[in-house]
């Protein structure tokens, strides 16, 4: 088990004693399904018929003209929930019904993998229980609500800074109390093994299609991919298929929050240190105490101190290169996608547009760029208005 749930010298499952048999027969019940022929073929028509897969790639023609090369949108923000999220929770959603598990727990941060697990509770009659941070609950009001809609308890979180990762702390707290008949569904490609591998395997579907589309459709491979970068799902989802592809470049984009130089930021991979945070070893942001850094971004979903096991052995590597975007770039960039696209982006995806914003001029017109555009900004008008009212 130990070996499996490595990526280099990171990853593991630095848990509690109490948790390790729950994790081993998760780990146990993956490995048993999820080449099994009906667990795949039930997924695969959950995610055509519920969720909307494939989503499509869209050629973005006035928005390239504003950055100067060829941009192309993998629509993630189409599919039900809004979010990449739903990949995954259909995926361990079903693994849960196949272990006779009856009950679902989650944390979310930006709102989007709570909703994505109460859309799945309801679907597999589960009772379902999502841990959410005050702060993130205030800032993400109208996911609290549809996932009340959808039947699930959202459970506020007071400690800490009220975000993703005191979520965290407490769902898993929770579920040591709770193993026996409860699912933890846990949203990223991060935590301890074997979450990074099973998450990741749900989500690289999104560069499975992106890779086929941009072949049948563009006649070539892009130049360059870029995603956000949270605690890793979306990003690891659309990069794998490309990783053996080395002229596509490819690039994570992490919360550069008001300013790198202020500290006040979420930029795990560009400013951190190797640690351990909720059961795995990675880049974290920590000071020389090993405190963990209280993280400050404009976007919920990306508000966390650490980061997937797999993203930092790909940043030791090279192979993918992790830079930062700041709130008020992303700002303009959730603007810029609004107003010359008519689509409104997640500030989570708005990281990855505004990087791309930042390349303007530097870029030949014929480069074609790829941006993971991991969820829609319904959630995030409240935010947006706050920070740039619309004028009459
Ligand atoms: C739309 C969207 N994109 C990206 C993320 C970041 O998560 P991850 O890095 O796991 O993709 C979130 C998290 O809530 C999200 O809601």
């Amino acid at each position: 088990m130990k070996q499996k749930g490595r990526f280099g010298d990171y990853g593991g499952f630095y848990v509690p004693e109490v948790l390790i048999p729950a994790l081993e027969e998760l780990e146990e019940a993956f490995y048993r399904f999820y080449e099994d022929d009906e667990f795949v073929s039930e997924l695969e028509d959950l995610s055509r018929h519920y969720a909307g897969r494939p989503s499509p790639l869209y050629y973005a023609k006035r928005f390239s003209e504003h950055v100067g090369c060829k941009v192309y949108l993998k629509r993630e923000d189409l599919l039900h929930g809004g979010a990449h999220k739903v990949n995954n929770t259909l995926g361990q959603g079903l693994l849960a019904k196949y272990m006779g598990k009856t009950k679902l727990i989650a944390e979310t941060g930006a709102g989007q993998h709570g909703l994505a697990t109460a859309m799945i509770g309801a679907l597999f009659g589960m009772e379902t229980k999502i841990f959410m941070g005050v702060v993130d609950i205030e800032r993400q009001s109208v996911n609290v609500h549809k996932m009340k809609l959808c039947g699930a308890e959202v459970i506020d979180v007071e400690g800490g800074t009220g975000t993703l990762k005191d979520a965290i702390n407490d769902a898993l707290r929770y579920w040591t109390a709770h193993v026996t008949d409860t699912f933890y569904l846990f949203g990223s490609a991060c935590g301890p093994h074997p979450y990074p591998t099973i998450v990741k395997h749900f989500q690289i579907c999104i560069g499975i299609e992106a890779r086929q589309q941009c072949l049948d459709e563009i006649g070539r491979l892009p130049d360059m991919v870029l995603a956000c970068v949270g605690g890793g799902s979306n990003a690891i989802g659309i990069f794998n298929e490309f990783i053996d592809d080395k002229d596509v470049k490819l690039i994570g984009i992490e919360a550069g929050g008001r300013s790198l130089s202020s500290g006040r930021h979420a930029a795990t991979l560009v400013a951190g240190r190797v640690g351990v945070l909720h059961g795995a070893k990675a880049y974290l942001l920590q000071d020389d105490e090993g405190q963990v850094y209280e993280t400050e971004s404009v976007s919920a979903g990306l508000d966390y101190p650490a980061v997937g096991p797999e993203h930092c052995m790909l940043k030791d590597s090279g192979r993918v290169e992790y830079v930062a975007a700041e709130d008020k770039e992303v700002l303009d960039a959730f603007e810029l996608l609004s107003k010359t696209e008519g689509i409104l982006p997640a500030l989570e995806s708005a990281h990855a547009l505004a990087h791309l914003v930042g390349l303007k001029g530097k870029l030949d017109p014929e480069t074609v760029v790829v941006v993971n555009l991991s969820g829609r900004g319904d959630k995030d008008v409240g935010i947006v208005e706050k920070y740039r009212p619309v004028k009459d």
